[in-house]
């Protein structure tokens, strides 16, 4: 047992807790007011290498481990949750996805460019009617020579005008249920696929959430991510490292909401002294801290056992369901403990307040983490 980082692992971590600071916090306000994209800060993590942490050199990648982009996904999201995000589904679903069941050709043509930041990608399961109970999927594919005609609405997707590439799971055979599920790579700007309005959010108002339309959409065969059917598993799969990224999100939004509350409660005076020297903030704090902690430990503990190569399908569903509740519950003592200035934009507290919502919803709601956890004690 050991509990230290590595060298390595401080430094990826110093650097993405200075990018935070000097690029993302600027603006960051305004950005959440007006819903407007992070476009050229997302550019800078391409070029910082925070878009492919774990891909392989050989394809562009940082080569890093799981442990160094959750400390990467926490300090980020202290700071722009609405950038954290677009990074989480790029590293670990999109280049996950594709380094670990995409063909060769698909890695050079489309891994390459998604691990340096140049083109983002967007992972597409979700449609109107098929939410938590994702193997409902009215996508369809279906094969006429060597391509796929795609129909079908995506909905709810991150990165959804951003992206250049999509990872669509759709229905290729009906009769089989989840095994007959599949998935693809499309390309923006083909013909048939339109992108719908941005969403307008309670939280992550600078992430670009869109639907997505599919009208008799032409996906070259070579396109399809492994053998047919396969496509349910390989979203199950990705999905289990995602949640590792989503959790890190989380663990970010709840200690930036800490750190700002432990600051402002040592210089708000009341009754003739800081705030912080009143026990009912101070046992605010005491559990705070205690439960971010705790919630660090079980996101490490997740990305440690992905690193290892052993099974993490548990621990990544119980680090999202513990540590976005506590995003949940730290933030609105956040805004608490800052009295009336809680309220107000300036302080950052209440945006992360409507951010960490989110962390409870996408990537498997938190009742859905807790039927993978009970079916993982149960099996
Ligand atoms: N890991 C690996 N495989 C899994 C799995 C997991 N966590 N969960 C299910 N599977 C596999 C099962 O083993 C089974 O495969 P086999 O038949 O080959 O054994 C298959 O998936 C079907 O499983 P179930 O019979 O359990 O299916 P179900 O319909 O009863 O329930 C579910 C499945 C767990 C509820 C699943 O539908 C689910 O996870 N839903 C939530 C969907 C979700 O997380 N969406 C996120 C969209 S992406 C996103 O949100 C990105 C973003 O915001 C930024
Ligand atoms: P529903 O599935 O309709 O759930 C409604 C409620 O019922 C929830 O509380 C749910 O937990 C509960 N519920 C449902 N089934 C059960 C059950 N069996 N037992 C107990 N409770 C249950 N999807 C993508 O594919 N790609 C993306 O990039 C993406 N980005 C997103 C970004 C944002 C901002 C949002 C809001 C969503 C995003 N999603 C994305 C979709 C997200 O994953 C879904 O919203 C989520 O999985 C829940 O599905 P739903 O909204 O259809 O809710």
């Amino acid at each position: 047992m050991n509990f230290e980082y590595t060298e390595e692992q401080l430094a990826v971590r110093d650097a993405a807790r200075e990018f935070a600071q000097s690029e993302l916090f600027p603006g960051v306000i305004e950005r959440d007011t007006e819903a407007k994209f992070p476009k050229d800060q997302i550019k800078k993590m391409g070029e910082l290498g925070f878009m492919g942490m774990m891909v392989d050199p050989a394809y562009n990648g940082g080569g890093m481990d799981t442990v160094s982009y959750v400390l990467a996904m926490e300090e980020l999201s202290k700071i722009d949750a609405s950038a954290s995000v677009a990074m989480s589904v790029n590293n670990s679903l999109v280049c996950w996805g594709l380094e670990k069941y995409g063909s060769e050709a698909q890695k050079e043509k489309y891994l390459k460019p998604l691990a340096t930041g140049e083109i983002l990608g967007a992972f597409c399961l979700s449609e109107p009617e098929a939410g938590s109970d994702a193997t409902s999927q009215k996508t369809e594919a279906h094969r006429e020579g060597d391509f796929y005609i795609l129909n079908g609405t995506k909905n709810w997707i991150t990165n959804g005008n951003t992206a250049s590439v999509y990872l669509v799971i759709a229905q290729t055979d009906v009769a089989k249920g989840h095994k007959g599920i599949s998935a693809f790579i499309v390309e923006k700007g083909w013909e048939g696929f339109v992108v719908g309005k941005k969403e307008d959010k309670l939280g992550i108002r600078g992430s670009d959430t869109h639907s997505l339309m599919f009208t008799d959409v032409k996906v070259p065969v070579e396109n399809r991510i492994g053998e047919e059917g396969f496509g349910f598993n390989f979203a199950m799969e990705t999905l289990n490292g995602g949640r590792i990224g989503i959790a890190a999100q989380a663990l970010g939004i709840a200690s930036g909401a800490y750190e700002l509350a432990l600051a402002y409660s040592k210089e708000r005076k009341a009754f003739g002294k800081p705030i912080s020297q009143h026990q009912a903030i101070q046992f605010k704090l005491a559990d705070m801290a205690t439960s971010i902690e705790a919630a660090r430990l079980l996101v490490l503990k997740s990305a440690w056992l992905k690193d290892q190569g052993k099974d993490y399908a548990h621990a990544s569903a119980m680090a999202k369901l513990y540590a976005s509740q506590v995003a949940m519950d730290v933030t609105v003592e956040a805004v608490q403990v800052h009295g009336g200035y809680g309220f107000v934009k300036e302080y950052h507290v209440e945006r992360l307040m409507r951010d960490a919502k989110i962390t409870q919803i996408y990537e498997g709601t938190s009742e859905i983490q807790k039927i993978v956890i009970s079916r993982g004690i149960l099996r």
